[in-house]
């Protein structure tokens, strides 16, 4: 059996949670493989909203055991605050339910000290202020705290490390150093939350993707990725699904279908490039009717057209095999939308609504074939609403643990 790996095409946002937990209804296992609280993935319930940050967002089905992988950083307090909202909402995470890698890395207060400070400074990107950078800079220069330090007798000792290493660079900024204490009761919050959740084993999914339905689900999207996004405008983890199998140890060798989820226009949130941003009186609109604040930081998204030709890229960097379009709800009624087509913005005529009877409306079929053939691979499905059921599939989705992944 393969399985698939969901991952956002553009500059996150693009609707991955939603499209995770519709896939979850199949699935025994929801999988993170990559960045932290960072993210902000919605799904709604009965009218519920509910946002996943660290927790896979397979959190709604009792069924589902998730497991946050060892790409992944975690930060105790937005845990904290992450489960207790989810329990809140009925959807309690015991420790058979919620496994947490125990090589994944911890974002401590030294963390968010220096992404406030970087960011305080002239060369600030628009972080999400979460410690992520610093985090990853410090997992790789190996001064980082890993959940499985948590209980080592050397504690300690590696926190007075890290503050060596680190603390020099909020000196030389003139920022405030961070303190043993002030990490240390960080600490104590993680041991608790995080004790019951570890999960030490190597390779805990070589036997379980021989027989049972997992999902992979990325954060961020393909143009914020560390290596081949929009550097220096990007976050600090590989978010391409090649990531999957690095960021938790899932046999490559059962990564099925690449799933790439976009939406019908594109946002961004942060500085970075954005080619088809709009800056009317259209853009206004579109971010009102799409709600397009952060997830995370409740900042207003920056709003632009559909832009294929970066679309193309990030089908060609993802090797995805199909794509899920979010959100042309939000364009119907608008009388033409635009993408830009190698180079040029192109227009189209608008859709009243999203489907007309049991099809795609025709002016949206145009759209999306538009897309198709651009890109080169199949929109496999649509989403039409916020909800979990406003779906609109054009592949059947039990198609998606198959080991065919041609369409
Ligand atoms: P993620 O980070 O990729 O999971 O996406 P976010 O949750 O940050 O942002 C996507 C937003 O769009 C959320 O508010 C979703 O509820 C919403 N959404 C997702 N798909 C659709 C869709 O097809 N139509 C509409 N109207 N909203 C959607
Ligand atoms: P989801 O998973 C949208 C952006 C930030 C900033 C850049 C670096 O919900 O799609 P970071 O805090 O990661 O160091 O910020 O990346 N960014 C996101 N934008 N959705 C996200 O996650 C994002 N995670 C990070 O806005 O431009
Ligand atoms: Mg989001």
């Amino acid at each position: 059996m393969k399985h698939p790996v969901v991952v956002g095409l553009q500059y996150g946002d693009e609707g991955k949670g939603k499209i995770t937990d519709s896939l979850a209804k199949q699935a025994e296992w929801v999988i993170r493989f990559n960045g932290g609280s960072n993210a902000g993935h919605t799904l709604w319930l009965n009218g519920q909203k509910l946002v996943t940050h660290s927790v896979p967002s397979g959190v709604l089905y009792s069924h589902v055991k998730n497991f946050i992988g060892a790409g992944c950083v975690i930060h105790p307090l937005a845990l904290k605050k992450e489960l207790e909202e989810l329990a809140g909402a009925g959807a309690k995470l015991g420790s058979d339910r919620l496994l947490i890698d125990s090589r994944a890395h911890l974002t401590l207060p030294i963390h968010l000290a220096l992404d406030g400070a970087r960011e305080a400074g002239a060369s600030g990107i628009g972080t999400t202020k979460k410690g992520i950078g610093p985090t990853y800079t410090s997992k790789t220069d190996r001064s980082g705290i890993r959940v499985a330090q948590l209980d080592a007798p050397d504690l300690e000792e590696r926190i007075r490390f890290l503050l060596e290493v680190f603390n020099p660079i909020l000196k030389a900024a003139g920022q405030t150093e961070s303190t043993l204490k002030e990490n240390l009761e960080v600490i104590r919050v993680a041991q608790q939350l995080i004790g019951p959740h570890v999960s030490r084993e190597a390779t805990p999914f070589y036997d379980i993707a021989k027989k049972s339905r997992c999902v992979l689900e990325g954060a961020q999207g393909i143009l914020l990725d560390i290596d081949h996004g929009t550097y220096p405008y990007v976050t600090s983890s590989n978010t391409i699904p090649a990531f999957a199998s690095i960021g938790t140890p899932f046999p490559s060798s059962r990564i099925g279908r690449i799933l790439g989820v976009a939406k019908a226009y594109l946002t961004r949130v942060g500085q970075g490039p954005m080619p088809t941003e709009l800056h009317d009186e259209t853009g206004q609109r579109i971010r009102e009717k799409g709600h397009e604040f952060g997830a995370t930081t409740g900042r207003p998204r920056r709003t632009g057209w559909l832009d294929l030709d970066e679309l193309r890229l990030s089908v060609r960097l993802s090797d995805c095999s199909g794509i899920v379009l979010t959100k042309s709800d939000i364009l119907s009624g608008e009388a033409k939308v635009a993408a830009r087509i190698d180079g040029k913005l192109v227009e189209f005529e608008g859709w009243s609504s999203v489907t007309e009877g049991e099809a795609l409306h025709p002016k949206m079929e145009t759209f999306v074939q538009a897309i198709e053939k651009h890109v080169g691979i199949p929109v496999v499905a649509l989403g039409t609403g916020a909800d979990r059921a406003a779906m609109f599939w054009r592949r059947p989705i039990d198609d998606f643990w198959s080991d065919d992944v041609s369409t």
